[in-house]
């Protein structure tokens, strides 16, 4: 029988040995999942985003946001507790790229989606420390200007090509539907058509015309909101 301290000694044994080690730990983590269709959960609700809320999202990227912000609600029982149900593999399946990060500078933000109004955004976005007084988030007033969209078809294709489900329609229709989105006096049937549970809003008292802080917020009021945990059974959670 090998001594251990043979093995210690000698660096071609050693790294002989810890190469078949390591690649039956690692067999043992990817074979079953070639025996399974799919990793992603099966639920209900998750849809691509609406104009408006790509053109939100990519600000979120353009800012730099997701440094100091996770989008990801871990399976532990403190982050249950205070943000909610834990993180689908769905529900950010059509994020590309994914906004997981693992920086909570601030707190996480996969499920903000709801948790306050359209205004409060506003004013925290405008000045974070006139509604969070000990806040060192810098302020984003700056973004009550115009948001640039006649390039979001090219955005949606962009998308489509990789594998998200935007359909023509929804490509033909999206300047409407983004500006409808921003505006509650609009006939917004087909956006919620095509977009189920987008949150249509003034959202930055400003209904002429549609900036990129209406777009941010848009995106922030979805977020974590599209599967209705209440309906997700524990068969659909473990595959
Ligand atoms: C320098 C780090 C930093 C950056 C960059 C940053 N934030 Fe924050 N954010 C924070 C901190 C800290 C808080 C907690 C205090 C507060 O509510 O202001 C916060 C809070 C928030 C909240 C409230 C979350 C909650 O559940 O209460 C939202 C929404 C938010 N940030 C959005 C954004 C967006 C959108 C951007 C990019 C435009 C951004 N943040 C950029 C640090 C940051």
């Amino acid at each position: 029988m090998l001594r251990h301290e043979t093995i210690e000694k000698n660096v071609i044994l050693l790294a002989v040995l810890t190469l078949i080690t390591v690649s039956i730990g690692g067999l043992v983590q990817i074979i079953p999942l070639f025996t399974i269709e799919t990793t992603i959960e099966r639920v209900e609700g998750v849809r691509p985003y609406s104009p408006l809320e790509l053109a939100g999202r990519n600000i979120y990227i353009r800012e730099g946001c997701y440094v100091c912000h996770s989008q990801m609600v871990r399976p532990f029982r403190d982050e249950l507790e205070r943000y909610g149900h834990y993180s689908l593999a769905a529900e950010s399946m059509y994020d590309r790229p994914f906004q997981w990060g693992s920086k909570r500078t601030g707190p996480d933000l996969a499920r903000v989606g709801g948790k306050y109004s359209n205004e409060w955004h506003y004013q925290h976005l405008i000045d974070p420390r006139s509604v969070v007084p000990e806040s060192i988030m810098p302020p984003y007033a700056f973004l009550v200007r115009p948001l640039k969209f006649d390039d979001i078809e090219k955005h949606m294709r962009a998308l489509q090509r990789l594998g998200v489900p935007y359909t023509d329609e929804m490509i033909a229709n999206a300047r409407a539907d983004l500006v409808a989105q921003a505006n509650p006096d609009a006939d917004t049937t087909g956006l919620l058509a095509r977009y189920p549970k987008a949150v249509v809003g003034d959202f930055d008292r400003n209904t002429r015309v549609v900036t990129e802080m209406d777009a941010l917020i848009a995106y922030l009021q979805m977020l974590g909101t599209l599967v209705n945990f209440a309906e997700v059974t524990p068969q659909q959670l473990r595959q």
